[in-house]
């Protein structure tokens, strides 16, 4: 029997039920609902509208609820419409008609938009935790890299020589971005709308002030009919989710290609890889494919909430019960995702003479250019010079570091006997100190940055 059927002459049809049921989704809210009501129950107390008796009735009811629901899962009935219809509904069971008052000066509409924004602010502490958790196996990873040397690629062309470590903790100063993006959406959920009723706000003096700080709530919402339709705090938590998707994915797609037998720079361990059914010989990423594959999923979960939501006028419509969700699912896959990443990232087998072998010559030219400009040739004409360089090399199929300083001065005097000493990686990595740069002092800074920002 529904709570609102008073007026109406027929149930609902069966099938119109099964559309409109949100319970086995909602039901996620259980806690931030009993948490919400909980809070009202004293905000109507202390308004008059329960006694101080119906008031701890009521409490000790929702915490009940609470304890069975944390022991063995809460019962719920085929007729109950949604998490808040299933908890009033129990409650009432539990305590008789003193429940029936609970729902007073509130309404669903309100209601189910603070429970979201709790959850939101919840979440934010785990995805914090699996961000940090991520993290800190970058700076580990770093550290036991710290001093290999691999190709640096751009447009998947060897463009030149870095750290590993340094590509490790570009990923750990991308997260630490995400970190900040996050935070944002935490302080964009954290106001409340409890107070707001259908949309105009509650028809009772609730000190919406005294129930937001009970709730842990920064500010209360300034305007009823914005409080209850407002969803753009669910659309960023799922561009947070989106973006960290997306960030991984780009790391993934890197590491499949370097796991390749191809490139060969990197191995993961077996409890991270799966094997064909077909090919006995098959050793698959699928770990990192599977990371990859996420951000897709995560970007629909976002676009198809942002599409739901822009046909909604104000204040409540239905409508707005679809932006769970994506968002259950989001918050869900993001942090399994991160935890598989960094169980991948810490055991995976960095092929260090693989990755020397793989260092391609020519990957030193932007330092022989370099060096020209330091014997006073403007670069553009350094950048000529070696470019022809690099093209007779090719044609004549030489080694550009074993150029002989007579080959080399063939096409410009300025070259001496010191050249030899840029065919070296160690220098040409040294010769990159500048912040933020792949030199190895430069990358001990940023550990040292890395180290403060995770103890901060
Ligand atoms: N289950 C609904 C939702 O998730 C709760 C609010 C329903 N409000 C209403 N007036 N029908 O959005």
């Amino acid at each position: 029997m529904k709570m609102w059927n008073g007026r109406f002459h027929k149930p609902s049809d069966p099938v119109m039920e099964l559309l409109n049921r949100s319970i086995d989704v909602d039901r996620g809210l259980i806690k931030e609902d009993i948490q919400g009501s909980i809070a009202w129950a004293k905000a109507l107390k202390k308004c008059g509208v329960l006694s101080s008796a119906e008031q701890r009735r009521i409490v000790d009811g929702l915490n009940n609820l609470l304890n069975e629901h944390r022991e063995k899962g809460l019962q719920f009935l085929a007729s109950d419409e949604d998490v808040h219809m299933a908890v009033e509904r129990l409650l009432i069971h539990k305590i008789g008609k003193t429940g029936m008052k609970l729902h007073t000066g509130r309404s669903r509409n309100d209601q189910v938009v603070t429970d979201l924004r709790l959850f939101v602010k919840r979440q934010y502490e785990t995805l914090g935790r699996a961000l940090a958790e991520l993290q800190k196996v970058l700076v580990d990873r770093s550290n036991k890299d710290l001093t290999v040397i691999m190709p640096g690629y751009t447009h998947l062309q060897q463009a030149q020589p870095i750290l590993v470590s340094h590509y490790w903790l570009s990923l750990f100063f991308a997260l630490e971005r995400e970190k900040r993006r996050c935070q944002n959406a935490f302080l964009l959920a954290d106001s409340m709308p409890l107070g707001s009723g259908a949309l105009a706000g509650s028809g009772f003096p609730i000190d919406r002030r005294k129930l937001a700080s009970e709730l842990g709530f920064a500010e209360c919402a300034s305007n009823s009919i914005d409080a209850v339709s407002s969803r753009d705090f669910v659309l960023e938590a799922l561009v947070c989710c989106s973006s960290i998707a997306i960030l991984l994915s780009r790391y993934a797609e890197d590491m499949i290609i370097w796991s390749s037998k191809e490139f060969g720079f990197i191995e993961l361990d077996d409890a991270w890889s799966t094997g064909s059914s077909m090919m006995p010989q098959k050793k698959n990423p699928d770990s990192l494919e599977l990371i990859r594959s996420m951000a897709g999923r995560l970007i629909g979960n976002y676009t198809g909430f942002a599409a739901t939501l822009k046909g909604v006028g104000l204040a409540y419509y239905k409508d707005l019960q679809e932006d769970k969700k994506p968002l259950f699912d989001s918050y869900d896959r993001i942090a399994l995702v991160c935890k598989v990443f960094r169980h991948v990232i810490e055991s995976l087998t960095v092929k260090k003479e693989a990755l020397k072998q793989s260092l391609d010559p020519f990957l030193l030219a932007t330092d022989m250019a370099d060096y020209l400009v330091k014997k006073n040739m403007s670069f553009r004409q350094a950048h000529k010079v070696v470019g022809k360089i690099v093209a007779y090399c090719i044609e004549k199929h030489l080694d550009f570091q074993k150029l002989s300083v007579e080959d080399l001065r063939k096409f410009s005097p300025l070259f001496d006997h010191d050249v030899k000493k840029i065919f070296k990686w160690e220098k040409a990595i040294e010769h990159r100190n500048v912040p933020g740069g792949t030199g190895l002092k430069s990358v001990k800074t940023q550990i040292a940055l890395a180290r403060k920002l995770m103890n901060k």
